[in-house]
This record gives C-alpha cells, sequence and structure tokens, in this order.
C-alpha cells in the first residue's frame, strides 16, 4: 500500500513514560519516542504526526479523522486495549491500516493483558519489543501488500510469544494448540514476502563509528611492534617475520585491507617494521598507512617473503644479529624456503606469541566487538519474527547471513549454524534440507564481524511450547551458562570455568553430554586464546574476551548451546549480547 503519512498514536498513560515503572517500559520518554519512530520514519520516506490522549473520545475521534488525513496509523491504545469495544469499533468503521503496539510483553504479564480487543480490527500486533517495536510496525506498513486484519479469533493462528503477528502471515495453530508448521506458514517462499521479513536499511554497528575512527591506530600500532620486539629475546630470537594474516592486521592496526589470504609478511625487527605484500593490497595498505602517519615500510617486491626478510636484515646490518623468529603454524614447504633463505641456525620457532598477545583486548578492540554484537543481536530478532515450521535449515540460515551482511556486518564470523531436531545433536552441523517442525527446537550459531572484529552467539528457538524434556534440558543449560557467568572473573581458569559447567549439566541429569569446550577467545578470529576447557590452566585476565557456551547434545533427539561473547573486567564477566536467556517460542 501507499504510504507516505502516518499518524503514531499514543493512549493512556503513555504520556507518562519515562518516569512510569520504568523498569517495565523503559527510561524513554514519549517526546524521545516519538522523536525516534520520526526519524525512522523519515529513513523510510514517511512523515509522522503524533497524538496522545488520555481520553477515550478524543482518541476516537483522531482515529476517525485519520481515515482521509493519512495512509496509516502506529498506536499504542495503552490500557483501552484491553477493554475499549469503542477504540475497536472506531479502527474497524475506517479503511487505513492500523498496527497495534506495545512496549511491553503483554502476554507475559497479568492475565487482563494477554487479551487484546483492538487487535482483530488491526492489521498486525507487534508488542515486548519496546521502542523499536514502533519501528517495526512502520516496516508493516510500508510493506503490507493490502489491508487485511487480523480478525476474529486470531490469537488461535499464532503463538502467544511471537512479538509481531500481521494478518495473513506465519504460522496457523490448531485446536491442540501445537504450532503445524507447512500448513502454518504456507511455504518458506510465502514467508519471505512477509512483510516482518522485509529488510530495513539500518546499520547496528554505526553507533560505534565515531568511537572506532578515533583511535589513534598508528600509535597503537608502535605500542603492538613494541611487545612482539619485547616478546623475542625469550624466544632467542632479535627479530620476528609474523606471516598469520590476523596477527599483522593485529600489529598494524590497518582496517579494512586485508582478506583471508595468507600473501603477507611483517617483518618486526630492532627498531622497524616492515611489510611485504603484493600488488593487489600494496596501495591499499600505503594510503592507509599514510593517512594514519605510520612508520611501517611497504613493499611489494616480486620475491618470496623469506627472501625479502634476509634482504631487509642484509640491508640494516641485522643478518647476523641473531636469530629470526617464524611462526610454528607455517606450512612446511615455507619453513624449507626459510631454512634456504636464512638458515636453519638463523631460525626461532614461536608457537602463539603473538596470539597470546591479542588476547588481552583494548578498549578500542571491546568497541569493535561490541557493534559486531549488535549486528548479531538484530538479526537474532530479526530471525525469530522470520522462521517457522516448514522452512529449511538452509533457508534460515540464508536470512539471517543477508541481514547480518546488510544491516552493518563487514562480512561473517564465520558460517552459520541452523540445526534442527536431531541435527542439533551434531554441535557443528551444515544447515541443510531439513525442515523445521513443530515440538522441535533449533540452533542457531551465528555472529556477525564488525570494524574487523567478530561475534559469537548460539541462541535456541523452540518451535511451539518446548514438551517437558526439551524444557527440562533448557533450563540446565540455562543454568550451567549463568552459573559461569557468575563465577568468571581474572584469576579463574579456563578449567575451573569448564568444569564448573560440566558440574552444573551433571547435576541436571546431563554427565557427559557436552562433549566440547566450554568456550574460546574472539576477536579478529572467532577462535582466539584464551580457551574455556580442560587443557588451560592459566587464570583469564582482564580485557580476555571469551565465550561461555554450555551444551546439551542427545543423539538422534535434539541438541542445544547457549552462547555469550563477553569481556572479562575486574568486577566479573560483561556479556556483549542484550538478548538476554529468556526462552524464545515461537
Ligand atoms: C502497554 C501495555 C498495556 O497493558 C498498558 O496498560 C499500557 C502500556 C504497553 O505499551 O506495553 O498502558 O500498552
Amino acid at each position: 500500500m501507499e504510504m507516505h503519512s502516518v499518524l503514531l498514536m499514543n493512549g493512556p498513560n503513555l504520556d507518562m513514560l519515562g518516569t512510569r515503572e520504568p523498569d517495565v517500559y523503559g527510561a524513554t520518554t514519549l517526546a524521545e519516542l516519538e522523536a525516534e519512530v520520526a526519524a525512522y520514519a523519515a529513513s523510510r520516506g514517511i512523515a509522522i504526526s503524533r497524538f496522545q490522549s488520555n481520553s477515550e473520545g478524543d482518541l476516537i475521534t483522531a482515529i476517525q479523522c485519520a481515515r482521509t488525513q493519512f495512509d496509516g496509523i502506529v498506536y499504542n491504545p495503552g490500557a483501552h486495549t484491553h477493554y475499549s469495544y469503542a477504540l475497536r469499533d472506531a479502527i474497524a468503521g475506517i479503511d487505513i491500516p492500523v498496527v497495534e503496539v506495545h512496549i511491553s510483553d503483554v502476554s507475559n504479564r497479568e492475565a487482563f493483558r494477554r487479551i487484546s480487543v483492538i487487535a482483530p480490527a488491526c492489521v498486525a500486533q507487534v508488542k515486548g519489543l519496546g521502542v523499536e517495536g514502533y519501528c517495526r510496525a512502520i516496516d508493516i506498513l510500508c510493506d503490507m501488500p493490502e489491508l487485511v486484519r487480523l480478525g476474529e479469533g486470531y490469537e488461535a493462528k499464532y503463538s502467544a510469544k511471537s512479538a509481531i503477528k500481521i494478518a495473513g502471515v506465519q504460522e496457523a495453530r490448531s485446536d491442540d494448540g501445537v504450532v503445524h508448521g507447512v500448513e502454518a506458514c504456507e511455504d518458506a517462499e510465502a514467508a519471505q514476502d512477509a512483510p516482518d521479513a522485509a529488510v530495513d536499511d539500518r546499520n547496528y554497528a554505526e553507533a560505534f563509528a565515531e568511537a572506532v575512527a578515533d583511535a589513534d591506530r598508528a600509535a597503537l600500532s608502535l605500542q603492538r611492534q613494541q611487545l612482539v620486539r619485547d616478546a623475542c629475546p625469550q624466544l632467542g630470537a632479535h627479530s620476528f617475520l609474523v606471516r598469520d594474516t590476523s596477527n599483522i592486521k593485529w600489529i598494524t592496526a590497518i582496517d579494512g585491507v586485508f582478506d583471508e589470504e595468507r600473501a603477507h609478511a611483517l617483518l618486526v625487527t630492532g627498531d622497524g617494521a616492515f611489510l611485504h605484500t603484493d600488488t593487489r593490497y600494496s596501495n591499499a595498505i600505503r594510503t592507509q598507512l599514510d593517512q594514519m602517519g605510520s612508520t611501517i615500510q611497504v613493499s611489494d617486491e616480486r620475491v618470496g617473503h623469506m627472501v625479502f626478510a634476509r634482504q631487509v636484515l642484509e640491508g640494516s646490518g641485522e643478518l647476523d644479529a641473531g636469530r629470526m623468529a617464524i611462526e610454528d603454524t607455517i606450512t612446511y614447504a615455507e619453513y624449507v624456503k626459510a631454512v634456504e633463505a636464512l638458515g636453519i641456525e638463523s631460525l626461532a620457532a614461536s608457537t602463539d606469541t603473538v596470539v597470546d598477545l591479542r588476547a588481552v583486548k583494548t578498549p578500542a578492540e571491546v568497541i569493535r566487538m561490541k557493534a559486531a554484537q549488535a549486528v548479531t543481536d538484530a538479526a537474532f530478532r530479526h530471525i525469530v519474527g522470520f522462521m517457522c515450521p516448514g522452512m529449511t535449515e538452509r533457508e534460515v540460515q540464508l536470512e539471517l547471513e543477508d541481514f547480518m551482511v546488510r544491516h552493518g556486518g563487514d562480512g561473517l564470523a564465520f558460517g552459520s549454524i541452523v540445526a534442527t531436531g536431531a541435527n542439533g545433536a551434531n554441535p557443528h552441523a551444515i544447515p541443510g534440507a531439513t525442515r523445521l517442525e513443530a515440538g522441535q527446537c533449533v540452533v542457531m550459531d551465528f555472529g556477525a564481524r564488525a570494524y574487523g572484529y567478530c561475534s559469537d552467539m548460539t541462541r535456541v528457538v523452540f518451535l511451539g511450547d518446548p514438551d517437558a524434556e526439551l524444557a527440562r534440558a533448557w533450563e540446565v543449560l540455562r543454568r550451567a551458562n549463568e552459573t559461569v557467568e557468575e563465577m568468571l572473573r581474572p584469576g579463574v581458569t579456563g578449567k575451573e570455568a569448564h568444569e564448573l559447567a560440566e558440574k552444573v549439566l551433571a547435576e541436571g541429569g546431563y554427565e557427559g553430554r557436552m562433549g566440547h569446550g566450554l568456550g574460546h577467545g574472539v576477536g579478529l578470529d572467532v577462535h582466539e586464546q584464551p580457551v574455556l576447557n580442560l587443557r588451560n590452566d592459566k587464570p583469564l585476565v582482564a580485557g580476555n574476551v571469551v565465550t561461555v557456551e554450555p551444551g546439551i547434545y542427545i543423539p538422534g533427539k535434539f541438541g542445544m548451546r547457549l552462547e555469550d561473547c563477553g569481556l572479562i573486567t575486574d568486577a566479573g564477566y560483561e556479556v556483549f549480547s542484550e538478548l538476554g536467556h529468556e526462552m524464545v517460542v515461537i
């Protein structure tokens, strides 16, 4: 439908937002809310007019007049929702679409709030998404092909827990209360055309852009070069040739130039740093280093990295000054070249030297990781409204990934996992053609990359109310996750964290059902140091960023994992995600 002007209406007591029960409705005032929604609407080409009243009669008049003045209405009727047939009649009497919005999750509060006598006349209902819910309502209006109302008895067609209910879209619920997939969502194509699947143009990482740009990257790079230099004596070395691309990214502090190729080498000597690359990258690297004011010297000379290292060391008279450290992760073929170029006595092996340095994040890195998490959280909120029984795992994966890259992700942190039913029991399942079915749970492990840094999160979505077994496993899993997150702080070892999770799982009846390690570091790479597993006796330190991801896997039946990523602080563990651990049922 054509949508150019929308009336944003709020009913009784919503003028008190900001001071009224802030734990339920948040701290945003009505004026701030209206401004935020108006700004969002403007980004979709819509002009907003605002109206709030505590009086039923005035609201009815506003609705009647809106018929000729606006293309649609976004309306939070407040308590009128639950009893005002007069307002419902007013909405039913006009032929422009109205979306009912509630800031709080009315289905999770007192019984009287679960009833909406107004919703049947509306085209959709959005609840529990806070101010964001009003923006989703704008999306619904924009993407609505024609005016279709939710209608009498609409509740039976949707899970009470769905945050977004749109007329004619989503699952059907039969008399026994079970969500029946295929008839529910007709088919995946229909769901993709659904208004709530529409992709808006928000960039969820953008809010962090200023903080990211402010960092003095040349100084940061110099500090990191010095850390590498300082690590050399312990390795019996005098210089360090870094080949791992993520390590090079970290030391140089160059943004957005390196891809996954291992096409570069960075030689850190006693008093300088020399980057050897090729012409596919050299121009971009030079430009950025110039902008940063960096002193790193760049060469794209067509020689092997080891020959390059030899030339630099010769030129600076350091060839015989001592050994050159190389990472033990280089290939054997490259090791042979290193021996040819420099002689075996001139080489010293390094295990994880730079990787260990990367394990303590700076505040600037943490900001980047929070930006990546913001994109990941938004993708989860989106996918919960999108997915439904009948879709394949692959379809859900594609939507999830598409959302992340369209909403501020520079890319994906890794290929997402979407696994339903028994497939969930394979912790690293590859999403395939298996269809989501009512009664199952779906494990989704995914993460965006933003400003070069990764996020990593796993959430479980239940397709209809879970049976007793799934519900019990979920509670135990959540306890395992939260018990560990409570105890994490500097000084705790990765082994202790892992053992605690195993203990909680065992007490809940799931001994030995996890199999994998509890967590790992995250940063430029999705798997970094330190790890939370039985082999890590080293205490965590403030600045480490680790995941906590206990899992329960019952082969042939189901699997689930609940994963957060967060920062070890002096006070404990700061989870990056804002999603919380509520059970999600659609
Ligand atoms: C509300 C929910 C209603 O139950 C309540 O009476 C309100 C606000 C919400 O936005 O969550 O006033 O509509």
